[in-house]
């Protein structure tokens, strides 16, 4: 027993899986949970300690020796984001950077205040195993919260907690059952969803966006639809009444599903705030899914979805035995902090800060940029950079991450043979005091790509 402690632990510190600095368990400890004597696991520790792979201090305890040889891209490698996706995990997001709210806007105040109550709450509730289709108090809230803010009329049983968009979309796919069947999407649209139908065996058949959303050819055979009638991902437009109505009358007559991607409808920067594509639905065809990624934290993994009521049964069926919602902690904090009313404050200030984020960035790049490049500040939370057609903007980009800039190149928003060249540039940590140096540095980025 003593030689297997000894080799497990020895191969862990070699590998890099145990870091340098970092504690071992104490020796009654582990002895406890391994069922051996204490003396058994000390004479291990000892032999780790003869090879300096671990030192001890005192009684204190027993680390890892900061001299322990560790392989040299062990770290590197585990950062590496899963292909896809460039963002680094562990760092503050690039300039420009999509996806990402105002970093510098978090309103830390009303919400550390939230989770000081929800972790009240959290250590003197019973530990039991909590409703799985998220606490039914802030299914309340976010029923409350679509009613009025999204024009969404539901019950609390139709939501169900999720961890964001991305884990309702999963939950949604794999309770529909929808694996060899073809799905729309918007062209252009999300990369990751396109991605997400591949992962789960759907095969996507890009339907193109025009001023007016997704204007798809009626096809019987396709039984899916996810769309981003809101604010339209990546363009920004806001789906018309008549898409609307031509989308759900597909939807109901050849029963598919309608998958509405409401990332950003809140976030509304000007004009009236359309309502939510469900709240028009009266077939029970659309799920809406809401996600607090750019509102809030992305780091939170919260969002939820709204299931058509006929379909309830079945997914708390399917979340109870397959994907139950997060932590309560979190479910608690966010209820506390909407409940206060601190949720709709911080999107009133939030509206305005990108408003006046993207007007600055617009005129820094009409400043700075070559006059050729048009620009345009339709986006949700984007501004758009129209490239000359066969520009390879793939290159450009990864230029431009080169000096930490975190533009994306809008072809990869495609999916058939005729894909724009252009950029898409996150507003949200978009700052006076250096726009116009990193809309120079971009310039020379794409002056650079241009040749
Ligand atoms: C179009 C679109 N949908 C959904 C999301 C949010 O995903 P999640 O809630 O999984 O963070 C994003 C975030 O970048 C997005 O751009």
């Amino acid at each position: 027993m003593t030689q297997q402690i000894f080799h497990g632990i020895r191969a862990s510190i070699r590998s890099g899986a145990m870091k340098k600095g970092s504690r071992l368990s104490s020796w009654q400890d582990l002895a406890a949970q391994l069922g051996v004597s204490r003396g058994t696991v000390k004479r291990a520790y000892d032999l780790l300690k003869d090879e300096g792979l671990v030192e001890t201090r005192g009684s204190a305890g027993t680390w890892v020796a900061e001299v322990a040889e560790a392989p040299r891209d062990q770290h590197g490698e585990e950062r590496r984001a899963p292909s896809g996706l460039f963002y680094d995990f562990e760092t503050a997001p690039q300039y420009f950077q999509l996806g990402v709210p105002a970093q510098d806007e978090f309103p830390a105040k009303a919400w550390h205040s939230a989770w000081r109550q929800a972790i009240a709450v959290e250590a003197t509730r019973p530990q039991i195993y909590p409703d799985p289709r998220g606490l039914l108090a802030f299914r309340h809230e976010v029923a409350g919260y679509l009613a009025s803010a999204r024009g969404l009329n539901c019950l609390p049983r139709q939501v169900f907690i999720t961890s964001g968009f991305t884990g309702a979309l999963g939950i949604i796919l794999n309770a529909m059952g929808l694996r060899g069947e073809k799905a729309f999407v918007e062209e252009p649209g999300f990369p990751r969803t396109r991605q997400a139908l591949l992962e789960a065996g759907i095969e996507t058949v890009p339907a193109p966006v025009d001023s007016e959303g997704i204007d798809f050819h009626w096809r019987p055979d396709v039984k899916l639809a996810v769309v981003t009638p809101g604010q339209q991902a990546p363009l920004g437009m806001t789906m018309s009444a008549t898409r609307r109505a031509a989308l759900l009358k597909w939807a109901a007559e050849t029963q598919a599903w309608i998958i509405e991607d409401d990332y950003a409808g809140e976030l509304q920067l000007s004009g009236q705030a359309s309502p939510a594509l469900a709240a028009a639905d009266g077939q029970g065809r659309v799920f809406h899914i809401g996600s607090f990624s750019k509102t809030l934290n992305p780091g939170l993994r919260i969002g939820y979805i709204v299931v058509p009521v006929a379909l309830v049964e079945r997914y708390e069926g399917f979340v109870s035995h397959l994907a139950p919602a997060g932590p309560v902690v979190v479910q608690q904090a966010l209820q506390a902090f909407m409940s206060g009313g601190h949720f709709y404050r911080h999107l009133r200030r939030m509206k305005k800060l990108y408003a006046e984020r993207k007007a600055m960035l617009v005129g820094a790049l009409r400043r700075e940029l070559h006059p050729s490049i048009r620009c345009s500040s339709d986006g949700a939370l984007s501004v758009r950079l129209f490239l000359p057609p066969g520009t390879d903007d793939v290159a450009i980009a990864a230029a431009a991450h080169r000096s930490r800039l975190g533009v994306l190149p809008l072809s990869e928003w495609y999916q058939g043979r005729t894909r724009p060249s252009g950029l898409l540039l996150g507003i949200a940590n978009v700052r006076s005091r250096d726009v116009s140096a990193k809309c120079a540095a971009l310039s020379a980025a794409l002056n650079h790509g241009l040749g």
